[in-house]
């Protein structure tokens, strides 16, 4: 059975007259990582709200159709059910820090607290998971002294110590450098290889292209497109939804207009798909 379920869904802001979501359905898999994209304002950061029930549990608003996160819908459950289940980062860290703690051991002990896990097995968790984000030396400062990058791998860290089948991350690299968004996306390719379903509203389509299974395109609040990365991210349909398109996909692109793409050679997304064509075209 799927985990994310959604069926019809329309979801509508409070004082708002036009819905941030549209008539969405949506199916997604255990252990399937996928990525969101679409211009600001597609209903990105919505759609992951609904996948962890902020939509409608703290937004309030207005829903219709159905919504199920590992079996449970979301709109009959407690926010506080669902987040066992189904974790988001937010696209502003500064969103997830508690205001209770003061250092940033603490502010990922805390959700271990509300969730009772034994003290005895908290240090564990809470060290792997400052381990994986690479955090692990900044344990005693405080979450409000550290730069949007660090609070960003905080707020993964504070996550991903909960364990929950479902991480729902909304544009988590968007205050790191090249470098450390490698890292943090490493670090989640590593966590969905180990089984944990990620769904990412993200806007670098080169990691998209990388690391996803799947690409869903949000425009106007409608889901627009489907499927694996070197098809969605190669169609001629982004353009119309304010969509770039990897590096690798403009240059295969230029060359084709001048015949020097290779013909029946699918455009590529990623380096390795690039230097595949370009290969060919050389030895021509
Ligand atoms: N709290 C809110 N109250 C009312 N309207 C909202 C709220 N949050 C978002 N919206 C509206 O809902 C629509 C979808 O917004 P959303 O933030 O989900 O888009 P997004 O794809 O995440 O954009 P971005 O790329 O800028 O993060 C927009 O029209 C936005 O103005
Ligand atoms: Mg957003």
């Amino acid at each position: 059975m799927a985990i994310i379920e959604i069926e019809a869904l329309t979801y509508r802001y409070p004082h708002t007259s036009q819905p941030a979501l549209r008539d969405l359905s949506l199916q997604i898999e255990p252990g399937e990582f996928v990525a969101i994209v679409g211009a600001n304002g597609a209903g990105k950061s919505t759609l992951c709200y609904t996948l962890t029930g902020f939509v409608p549990h703290f937004f309030q608003g207005e829903l219709s159709g159905r919504v199920y996160v590992a079996g449970l819908e979301t709109k009959d459950h407690p926010l506080e059910d669902i987040v066992l289940v189904s974790g988001l980062v937010f696209q502003n860290p500064f969103n997830q820090i508690s205001g209770a703690k003061f250092t940033v051991y603490d502010e990922i002990a805390f959700g271990l607290e509300n969730l009772g896990v034994p003290r005895e097995d908290m240090p564990a968790r809470i060290e792997r998971a400052m381990a994986l984000t690479g955090i692990t030396d900044m344990a005693e400062r405080s979450p409000y002294a550290l730069s949007g990058g660090q609070q960003q791998r905080v707020a993964l860290a504070s996550m991903l110590v909960m364990e929950p089948q479902v991480l729902v991350l909304d544009e988590p690299t968007s205050q790191l450098d090249p470098l450390g968004s490698r890292e943090v996306f490493a670090v989640i390719r590593e966590l969905s290889r180990e089984g944990m379903t990620v769904v990412m509203a993200e806007h670098k389509l080169e990691w998209v292209a990388q690391f996803a299974d799947r690409v869903l395109v949000l425009a106007g609040g409608q889901l627009v497109l489907s499927g694996p990365p070197a098809e969605v991210l190669t169609s001629p349909l982004l353009e119309t939804y304010h969509i770039g398109q990897t590096r690798y996909t403009t240059v295969a692109r230029r060359l084709q207009a001048e015949n020097g793409w290779p013909a029946g050679q699918p455009l590529p997304v990623t380096l390795e798909e690039a230097e595949a064509g370009f290969r060919i075209a050389l030895l021509k």
